[in-house]
């Protein structure tokens, strides 16, 4: 097994030979190295505070939107961005897959909602954890031929009033910074920016830093997860005490 794996290394540098020549192959294996070694993404965190938000704009016509039983997923596969690979340990987990379908049953616009928590890759076990009444959405986004139809701002809005009727205070959400639609999407629908997080890999350690953080939700994240690598030192030495005292019995 492991002499096939060693071939298929050996196939797979022989064929980039052939095609980017050697100065190519080194030139891309030391921009996989330096990408390992350090990387940095910048994202906006978003929040709609559902008693604020602006009226639900009407779906398109013939569209339909609902969160999608988990044996109908198929119908979400052709959904770009939807994280299909995730959806059996996001359903599990709990979350919404809210998908708008048309009159054959196509989807034109997906997203992730999960109550009380959000996926993060910088987050503990992959995971942030947010207050019981707020819900993070992930992974929006809808097929090239429905973009500007008014599609994803709609589903929002349904979201909003199930959430509210729900029980639920409000919605967050981040985007990658320079992601102008999405930027452009959130603002329109009530979503108001809560906080930059600035979220850094060194080779196998990763954490995140917060910034411009706005009201309990922003505050509440940069907790979990902001301060850096002391942050995250403390905050890991924080978990290894508490399982200790519970292994142990004490009370902290
Ligand atoms: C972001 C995205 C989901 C928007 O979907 P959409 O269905 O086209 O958006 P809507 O038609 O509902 O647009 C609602 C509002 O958002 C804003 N908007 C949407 N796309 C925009 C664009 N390309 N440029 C500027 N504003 C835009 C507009 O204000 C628009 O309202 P208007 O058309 O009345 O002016 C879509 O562009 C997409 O799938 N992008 C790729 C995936 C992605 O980046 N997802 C975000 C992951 S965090």
């Amino acid at each position: 097994m492991l002499l096939d794996g060693a071939r298929t290394v050996v196939g797979r540098v022989q064929r980039a030979r052939e095609t980017h020549g050697v100065s190519g192959v080194v030139r891309t294996a030391g921009a996989r190295v330096r990408q390992w070694a350090h990387r940095i993404e910048e994202h906006h965190w978003w929040e709609a505070v559902l008693a604020d938000v602006p009226q639900a704009r009407p779906m398109p016509e013939g569209m339909t939107a609902g969160r999608l039983p988990r044996e109908d997923i198929d119908k979400a596969a052709s959904l770009p961005m939807v994280n299909f690979a995730a959806a059996g340990e996001r359903y599990a987990a709990g979350g919404h897959n809210w998908v708008a379908l048309d009159e054959t049953d196509r989807a034109a616009f997906g997203t992730w909602a999960f109550p009380g928590k959000v996926p993060l890759r910088v987050g503990h076990r992959g995971w942030a954890t947010l207050p019981a009444d707020v819900v993070g959405v992930e992974d929006g986004a809808t097929t090239p031929a429905a973009r500007r139809t008014n599609v994803a701002i709609a589903v929002l809005g349904v979201m909003a009033d199930t959430y509210t009727a729900e029980g639920m205070r409000s919605l967050v959400a981040k985007t990658a910074v320079g992601n102008r639609p999405v930027y452009m999407l959130l603002s329109r629908a009530g979503y108001r920016r809560v906080g930059l997080m600035r979220s850094v890999w060194i080779g196998p350690l990763r954490f995140a830093t917060f910034t411009d953080v706005e009201g309990p939700v922003g505050a509440a994240l940069e907790a979990e997860l902001g301060g850096g690598l002391p942050g995250k030192a403390r905050r890991t030495a924080a978990r290894l005490a508490g399982s200790l005292r519970q292994r142990t019995g004490r009370a902290g």
